[in-house]
């Protein structure tokens, strides 16, 4: 079972890496700005369900950074809907792009700095554990819910899509989903319908 802290971090690992390709022009910025929403918002979500509670719980000292957390989520999100509805053309927009990213890796380095080493020092293994099933539930679930469109395959219905393919011999973005799920793919989440094909063929 993967602990929490680890898949924050990996999930944090691969936000920043859609972000490094907008930054540099690699890819379709409207694009690879929205893969970062739909990781980000049920990432946040899910930190602000269960894990920042647990990290107060644990070191009462830590509140004011918590509530900073909740605080600069809500200012992240604002950010980025913002971008989401322009024309990554259009002036100004660099600027904008480049705000959301500092203050995105500013709430990361706090993140890992500060609030996440509370439950590596005061939670147990199985309660690391048991949180990070959960916020991969929470979070992968809500992502295939985002996503679940694609292909036409409806959503909520993980784990049993494997044998459909009615509609011709491509397989459904879900369906390449839950394969590298099977199969572990790292990066999985964010991955596009092509690099989906491509690792779980590679494997
Ligand atoms: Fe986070
Ligand atoms: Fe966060």
């Amino acid at each position: 079972m993967p602990d929490v802290v680890e898949l924050i971090k990996k999930q944090h690992r691969e936000v920043d890496e859609l972000l490094k390709r907008a930054e540099s022009g690699d890819g379709d910025t409207a694009a690879l700005l929205q893969k970062v929403s739909n990781l980000l918002l049920p990432h946040s979500e899910a930190e602000e369900s269960f894990v920042y509670p647990k990290i107060r719980e644990l070191k009462s000292s830590e509140n004011e950074m918590v509530k900073d957390g909740v605080a600069e989520h809500h200012d992240m999100e604002a950010k980025l809907s913002e971008l989401l509805r322009e024309d990554p053309d259009s002036p100004g927009y660099d600027g904008k792009l480049a705000a959301f990213i500092g203050e995105l890796r500013h709430h990361v380095e706090e993140e890992e700095n500060d609030l996440l080493p509370v439950l590596s020092e005061k939670a147990s293994d199985s309660e690391r554990e048991s949180m990070g099933s959960r916020f991969m539930q929470e979070t992968e679930g809500r992502l295939m819910a985002a996503s679940g469109t694609v292909g036409g395959v409806a959503t909520g219905t993980s784990g049993s899509s494997g044998s459909g393919g009615s509609e011709g011999d491509e397989p459904t973005k879900t369906e390449l989903y839950e394969k590298a799920k099977e199969q572990d793919v790292p990066g999985r989440s964010s991955m596009s319908k092509e690099q989906l094909k491509e690792a779980v063929d590679r494997d």
